[in-house]
């Protein structure tokens, strides 16, 4: 068996980790989940998600992807194989590659944009109305909006998107430049890309953080930032009887920690034997948690609030995660001083937390690539890459891909994948074995009360969430839908199929 590769450093590790998790789901998911769902009544479900159900799987996924890195594998089809003497395991297993390549193909898209919208701040381009006290907020966004709508070429609607060049050729620049990071290696390319970024990352989200404390509103004196900190501060215990806020609260925990997905798996696959992942796994959830909460929210809901009150943010929460992050923040921006800069900040902070999150999602395909098929780093990240480029004309052309994509991959795909996790990691492997593993190495134990939180409580609470999910959620889903939806499914089967093919072969040729 040849050499795995492995992280530098255990700074390193920690870095790249938590590039891994912050992504453009703690600065504009989020906080639209967040407003969405009540604001402080969030919070409650949100936390509690955290404690009984992030920070679990967390120690879950490092501990299954340090056991399978050991075995020579760095995804969960072999992982969940070498846990469970069963044919069905490497058949699961294949959610773990199959789903971050899905998440790949529209993220690194959405990540461009930010690239690009942070040239447009620091040249200037954007549209600059007089702000008249009396319109309203969402009067004050259309020139912002249409900037967006025009930049993705949703503005006339209809099946076929029609984005501008620019576009494009952003697309292509980021996604040459993650594959090109990604063709370095674990050690020297994606954790020296987490080593600058994420540093760089928390010093522009400080800076917003604190521009955003001291913004006074154009247009009304009683909007004030004690009013926009309390939207959120202010604790709702009515979030605790609604399903909705739950789900929404379970769902965020799930995609802002990178779970479930196969990405933790991967990256911890690549940790040193004896390496203290209690802690690790431990510190990984809270930098992210840091980013989220603090930076995450205040820049985005905060700001929002100053601008448009309290019934203004809501609303524009209401248009979704990329109403808040690009056409209510350039909205602001503009009409701040320094804004230019400040905006020139924002985006790039976006496309840091995206960039390092990109990597994260391809790297689980490319080491499917190179442990199972023994293929070299280099081959195997150039063929992910030709698949991501082509692939990815579809959320680029197509109107509603996107949206499918990141349904089926980063809602509902997830959650599935978790439960697997849960079962095989802590019923089937065993649950003393599984404790085992999470513990070795670790300075300080995991407090015991988080075995039966592991063993009971959190797979109980992803299968209510499930069931809940596929009751409220799946039927609609699937009525509703047109060409492009349609032709988005098919694509999304046919890729599927294209994975359980593999997996096949491997395990075909390791019979022989
Ligand atoms: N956690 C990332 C975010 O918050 C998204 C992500 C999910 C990245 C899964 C990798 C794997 O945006």
């Amino acid at each position: 068996m040849k050499e795995r590769e492995q992280w530098g450093s255990r700074i390193g590790l920690i870095l790249a980790m938590a590039g891994n998790a912050i992504g453009l789901g703690n600065f504009l998911r989020f906080p639209v989940q967040a407003a969405q769902n009540g604001g402080g009544a969030f919070m409650i479900p949100y936390f509690i998600s955290l404690l009984i159900l992030g920070i679990p799987l967390m120690w879950v996924e490092w501990g299954i992807g340090r056991y399978g890195g050991k075995l020579g594998h760095g995804t969960a089809p072999g992982m969940f194989d070498a846990m469970w003497k069963n044919r069905a395991a490497k058949y699961i297993g294949i959610l773990g590659v199959f789903l971050p390549l899905v998440v790949t193909i529209y993220y690194t898209y959405v990540c461009s944009w930010t690239l690009a919208f942070s040239v447009f701040s620091i040249l200037g381009s954007y549209p600059k109305p007089q702000l008249a006290g009396s319109i309203t907020a969402s009067e004050y966004l259309k020139p912002y909006q249409n900037y967006l709508y025009d930049f993705i070429g949703a503005s006339t609607g209809g099946t076929f998107l029609s984005p501008e060049p620019i576009a494009y050729i952003f697309f292509v620049i980021t996604l040459v430049l993650a594959f090109w990071i990604l063709g370095k290696g674990v050690s020297a390319g994606i954790e020296v890309l987490n080593k600058i970024a994420i540093p760089a990352l928390f010093i522009m989200g400080l800076i917003l953080f604190l521009k955003v404390l001291t913004l006074t509103s154009p247009t009304n004196p009683d909007y004030t930032v004690t009013k926009g900190l309390s939207f959120l501060w202010e604790p709702d215990f009515s979030g605790l009887l609604s399903g909705k806020v739950w789900l929404a609260a379970a769902g965020q925990i799930f995609f802002t920690l990178s779970l479930g997905l196969g990405a933790i798996l991967t990256y911890a696959s690549y940790v040193k034997p004896d390496e203290d992942i209690a802690l690790d796994g431990l510190s990984t959830a809270s930098l992210n948690e840091f980013a989220e909460v603090v930076f995450g929210s205040t820049i985005a809901i905060t700001s929002a609030v100053v601008f448009f009150g309290p019934t203004g943010a809501g609303e524009i929460a209401k248009g979704g995660a990329f109403t808040l992050g690009f056409i209510s923040m350039p909205a602001i921006f503009t009409h701040i001083s320094g804004g230019q800069f400040f905006g020139f900040l924002w985006f790039l902070l976006l496309f840091f937390a995206g960039i390092t999150s990109v990597v994260a999602l391809a790297q689980p395909v490319i080491a499917f690539f190179e442990d199972e098929f023994g293929l070299e780093r280099k081959k195997s990240v150039a063929i992910i890459g030709t698949v991501c480029f082509l692939s990815a004309h579809l959320p680029i052309f197509l109107n509603g891909s996107l949206d499918e994509m990141d349904f089926w991959a980063g809602t509902f795909g997830l959650v599935i994948l978790a439960l697997f996790e849960m079962i095989i990691f802590f019923w089937i492997f065993g649950a003393e074995k599984a404790w085992e593993e999470i513990n070795r190495g670790a300075k300080i134990r995991v407090p015991r009360i988080f075995f039966y939180i592991m063993k009971y409580v959190t797979p109980a609470f992803i299968t209510i969430i499930l069931v809940a999910w596929a009751y409220e959620q799946l039927p609609e889903i699937i009525s509703k839908g047109d060409g492009g939806v349609w032709a988005t499914r098919v694509f999304l089967f046919l890729l599927l199929a294209l994975n359980i093919a593999l997996v096949e072969l491997v395990w075909k040729r390791r019979r022989q």
